[in-house]
């Protein structure tokens, strides 16, 4: 299996086609719910419509890119009718069958690239780099699932047994599973999800985050058309009380939830409040995530690996960096040179090229992100902050900022944005960084940045998190080569892209005989 390929930008003709592709606004511009392939309110097509609301662009928020209506209770139900009724003729296709869907699957989203670099690029205000980063994602997901399902849900395992007896040993599909993911993501989450789920046997009924839904609508259309299902697969446009009323359904079998940990752990309370059995929850949520840099790392490279690891993708993945540990021998030289590298960081709009840091993804970000600001003038130092024009459209974009802390307790959550905070130490702080960064609760990346083995594992052996980067940026893992996910208040496990995720959505059955 090879992860999937992406594209050369230095090549002038590739320049001028995303250029084209991306002036246009998506030409998919409507979603809703669909139940069994059908939607049921289709008349999304007027704003002026009483159910269908405007999808702005967070890069340009005077512009509407398209429709959406959110499912109802009705609806909520009826697609979790539909995927009970459809439970068991899909645990009992082939693993084999199954995952020859999920590859096809992959090769039509592949073929779909144009259509989802538009939705992407102005649904979500993600830039040309992230968006490609993000297909291919998408499609590795459904292979590498695909390639579990075969290795581990294929046929039963006969397992030695006493004479007169046979036992046999598999793994299969738990039933339905509500799958809830965010909008930093709105292909590759959204998609890795469902994937894992439907490998392993589920059926899915599906919700994408409110402000995410055509990037959503697009590829489930895209998965029925290539073989999934429609009973299989159901998608419920919404907020949040269309995912608790998922969560709260008698017939759902288990949650897979990607997004804020505060989420996370009301869906864990409501699914412990429930009567009826016990149901897993799969959930990876945020990060406040350090990286650790001593006098012997090499400045440049350390530059570099902090400016994409905190202000990439606006600071809006759960991997970004938040808070930078410098020690004090260098610490005024690698500053010096972050304030170089930011000052040539281009704030704009996501479908230029020349675009480094988008918009954050809507005006609620917005103002956590100003709020956050205002709070940090009396607690810290303000270092540098990125200049935006003044011509930019009207859109939910926010200046990249480094400031200075005193220590980490400072900060008591995550921060979903660009703002880097920077502490300076002395060696024999060591010890007590340690303690603070596992005092966080959190638990998802962590970077270093050294030549000294010692140090390089002191840290990597008493720090408590899902992924640590060594003298590299900490964003950006690969399918099946990164595998990816926190512990803490960062999630239960298992990560994505891993060989133990599949068996997280599967149960296990023995079956013993007399002979
Ligand atoms: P969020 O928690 O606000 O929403 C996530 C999803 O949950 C959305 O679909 C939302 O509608 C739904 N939801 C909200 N309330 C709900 C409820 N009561 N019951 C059921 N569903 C509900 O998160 P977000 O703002 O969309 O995403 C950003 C967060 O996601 C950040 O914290 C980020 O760190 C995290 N994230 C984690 C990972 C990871 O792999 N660990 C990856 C990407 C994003
Ligand atoms: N998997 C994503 C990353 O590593 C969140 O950045």
């Amino acid at each position: 299996r090879k992860n999937s390929a992406g594209l050369d930008f230095s090549h002038p003709q590739t320049q001028t086609n995303l250029s084209n592709l991306l002036a246009q606004d998506p030409t998919f511009n409507r979603a809703a719910p669909m139940v069994s392939g059908q939607t049921f309110n289709t008349d999304a097509t007027h704003l002026s419509d009483k159910h269908a609301k405007g999808v702005t662009c967070p890069a340009n928020t005077l512009k509407s890119i398209g429709t959406v209506v959110n499912a109802s209770p009705e609806e909520v139900d009826a697609a979790i009718t539909a995927a009970k009724k459809a439970e068991h003729a899909w645990r009992n296709t082939s693993a084999e069958q199954r995952a020859s869907i999920l590859e096809d699957c992959a090769n039509a989203i592949e073929a779909k690239r144009d259509t989802f670099m538009q939705l992407i690029v102005h649904e979500a205000g993600r830039t040309i780099s992230d968006t490609l980063y993000e297909i291919r994602e998408a499609v590795d997901f459904l292979r590498y699932y695909a390639t579990l399902a075969r290795q581990q849900f294929g046929e039963a395992q006969s397992l030695t047994s006493p004479a007169g007896e046979s036992n046999h040993y598999r793994w299969m599909g738990r039933g339905t599973f509500a799958c809830i993911s965010p909008w930093n993501f709105p292909l590759a989450i959204f998609v890795g999800q469902i994937s894992a789920a439907l490998a392993a046997g589920n059926c899915v009924v599906a919700k994408p985050a409110e402000q995410t839904p055509l990037t959503a609508a697009c590829a489930v259309q895209t998965m029925i058309a290539a073989g999934i299902p429609a009973e299989v697969l159901h998608l419920l446009p919404g907020a949040g009380d269309v995912g608790e009323a998922m969560v709260n359904h008698p017939h759902i079998s288990g949650v897979a939830f990607t997004g804020s940990c505060a989420t996370a752990k009301r869906i864990h309370q409501q699914l412990s409040a429930r009567p009826g059995p016990i149901l897993p929850l799969i959930a990876e949520t945020g990060g406040l995530n350090t990286m650790l840099v001593d006098s012997s790392a090499l400045p440049e490279q350390v530059v570099d690996d902090v400016v994409a690891s905190a202000f990439h993708s606006a600071g809006q993945r759960c991997s970004s960096l938040r808070v930078l540990y410098l020690q004090n021998d260098t610490a005024e030289e690698i500053i010096e040179l972050i304030k170089g590298a930011m000052a040539r960081l281009t704030v704009g709009h996501p479908q230029y090229l020349s675009t480094d840091i988008g918009p954050v993804i809507d005006s609620i970000a917005l103002q956590r992100l100003e709020s956050h600001k205002n709070w940090l003038k009396n607690e810290s130092t303000l270092l540098a902050t990125t200049p935006i024009s003044n011509s930019l459209p009207q859109g939910h974009y926010f200046a990249p900022m480094m400031v200075e802390i005193q220590q980490l307790n400072q900060l008591s959550e995550e921060i979903f944005g660009p703002i880097l905070h920077v502490i300076r130490y002395n060696s024999e702080d060591l010890p007590k960084i340690i303690d603070d960064i596992n005092n966080s609760g959190y638990g998802l990346t962590l970077g270093i940045h050294s030549r000294l083995d010692q140090f390089i594992n002191t840290i990597v052996t008493s720090t408590h998190v899902g992924n640590t980067y060594i003298n590299r940026n900490m964003i950006g893992a690969t399918v099946g080569v990164n595998p990816f996910g926190g512990c803490g208040l960062s999630g239960t496990g298992p990560k994505a892209g891993s060989p133990g995720y599949l068996r997280a959505f599967g149960r296990e059955h023995t079956r013993t005989e007399n002979i």
